[in-house]
């Protein structure tokens, strides 16, 4: 079974494939708003540190169980420690159940690329729009469905030929889109009767450390805010990334590929939040900064789009294909790492396996969309809100079982099978593993102390 195995041709279709699944729809539309929230450049910074030490962490951790065990997410913890079995349960069980209201979120944007690619931009700034649309009962399950169906041509098709041929086209594609988009939101300028607002004055406050009445409290929080983003954002804890170092040659420097992942994640994030905190400032002022999510993307900049005429229509289009090859790179990469699972599991080809976990994802697909319809209903969530079905199902996995399999991963790889291993698998051909102490203090202390701060918050218990 070993030698069968598929593997990328190379570092760039791992470093290229891995990287789409880590720039997605958080990037987007969460981490501009939480820098916008959280005092600009110094939520930067924050980030930046955490990347490096946190981030760097976790990531390496998990592609080295994959590259090391060359199993799939579901055995790869067993494989490691017999009593760690149940880790692996979670390790499938978190893409599993994101996957189909994460094609529910990429058929909504499927149907704005649509809006934007046939001239109907202004249709997309009617009043109640999204909400009409994601409430009508037909189109978005037909566009959920496109959505998987895409997503599971490209695991049908394998790693090369799918995964990896795919990413190593869409992603060039993808930062041209934001680069270009970024550069032009730096030269808006806009007078709405109160003054002139440029996308420089915009840069500003995104850049510029604001700390005015800092507590001590208020950096706690803004610690937080960034770890849960970075945790999410780098694809962690959700089997992915064990999956994809499966498929990671013996002879790749792993080390520097994860480097050039959290690089690749953290400038199309910083990018992100040019290409929309500047246009919202300069559009609608402060107060149109605060909207995050779904509201953002398809509510917010529609508007931002309108207001700068002709452009706009154009940008928005490019904007949106850009949010839909975001979306769909990630959709991939939670279906391989369920396939690949199913493949090993129950022996059966990824062929066999990809039909049973489409499937299953379009089922749960469509009760997701049913779920602003035929059965709506609202949950109060310990957070504060209430949820919908696709509410309900991101907050379990990513309030609930992420915390828990990330902070597992560690326990186990600092303290039972050692981080020793790990090390050894990231330097076998004699790479630098950077600062090895700070990374066993990291896996053994730092991170699960993190990790579990994190979980309370996200339970609505700190
Ligand atoms: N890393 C992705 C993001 O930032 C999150 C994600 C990846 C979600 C893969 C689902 C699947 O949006």
């Amino acid at each position: 079974m070993e030698s069968k195995r598929s593997s990328f041709s190379g570092s760039i279709g791992f470093v290229l494939s891995a990287a789409g699944s880590a720039v997605g729809l958080g990037n987007l539309w969460r981490f501009p708003y939480l820098a916008a929230k959280n005092g600009g450049g110094l939520f930067l910074i924050v980030y930046l540190v955490l990347a490096l030490t946190f981030g760097f962490t976790l990531l390496v951790t998990e592609v080295a169980i994959g590259r090391n065990t060359r199993h799939s997410p579901l055995s790869a913890y067993a494989y490691l420690n017999k009593k760690w079995a149940w880790l692996g349960i979670f390790g499938v069980l978190v893409p599993f159940m994101i996957l189909p209201y994460y094609c529910a979120i990429g058929g909504w944007v499927m149907k704005y690329c649509t809006v934007y690619l046939t001239g109907r931009s202004l249709d997309a700034v009617e009043e109640g729009y999204f909400g009409a649309y994601i409430t009508g009962v037909s189109q978005p399950v037909i566009y959920m469905a496109v959505f998987v169906l895409l997503t599971s041509f490209v695991i049908y098709r394998g790693i090369n030929k799918g995964i990896e041929r795919l990413s190593k086209i869409l992603m060039p594609v993808l930062v041209i889109i934001v680069v270009i988009i970024a550069a032009f939101a730096v030269t808006l300028k806009h007078d709405d009767g109160s003054g002139m607002r440029t996308g420089l004055q915009g840069l500003r406050i995104y850049l510029v450390p604001d700390l005015s009445g800092l507590t001590l409290k208020g950096l706690l929080k803004v610690l937080l805010d960034a770890m849960g983003q970075l945790f999410y954002s780098i694809s962690v804890a959700m089997g992915i990334m064990i999956s994809y170092g499966s498929y990671l040659g013996d002879d790749n420097d792993l080390v520097k590929g994860v480097s050039q992942i959290e690089f690749f994640d953290t400038a199309v994030a910083f990018l992100a939040g040019i290409m929309t905190i500047l246009p919202i400032y300069v559009f609608m002022g402060r107060e149109g900064m605060d909207a995050s999510g779904p509201s953002l993307l398809f509510i917010s900049m529609p508007k931002v789009f309108q207001s700068m005429g002709i452009a706009g229509a154009l940008l928005g289009s490019l904007f949106f294909v850009m949010v839909f090859l975001a979306a769909l790179t990630s959709s991939i990469s939670l279906m391989e790492a369920v396939v690949s699972s199913i493949m090993e599991e129950f022996r059966i080809s990824r062929k066999k396996a990809t039909v049973i976990e489409g499937a299953i994802a379009l089922i749960i697909g469509v009760a997701v969309c049913l779920g602003y319809n035929l059965l709506y209903f609202e949950l109060p969530l310990p957070n504060g809100t209430t949820g919908q079905i696709l509410d309900i199902m991101d907050y379990i996995s990513n309030n609930i079982l992420m915390p828990v399999a990330a902070i597992g991963t560690c326990l186990l790889i600092g303290w039972f099978v050692k981080p020793d291993m790990v090390i050894k698998e990231a330097t076998k051909n004699g790479e630098v593993f950077r600062n090895e102490s700070l990374y066993v203090l990291m896996v053994k202390f730092v991170a699960p102390v993190l990790l579990s701060l994190l979980f309370l918050k996200s339970i609505g218990l700190m």
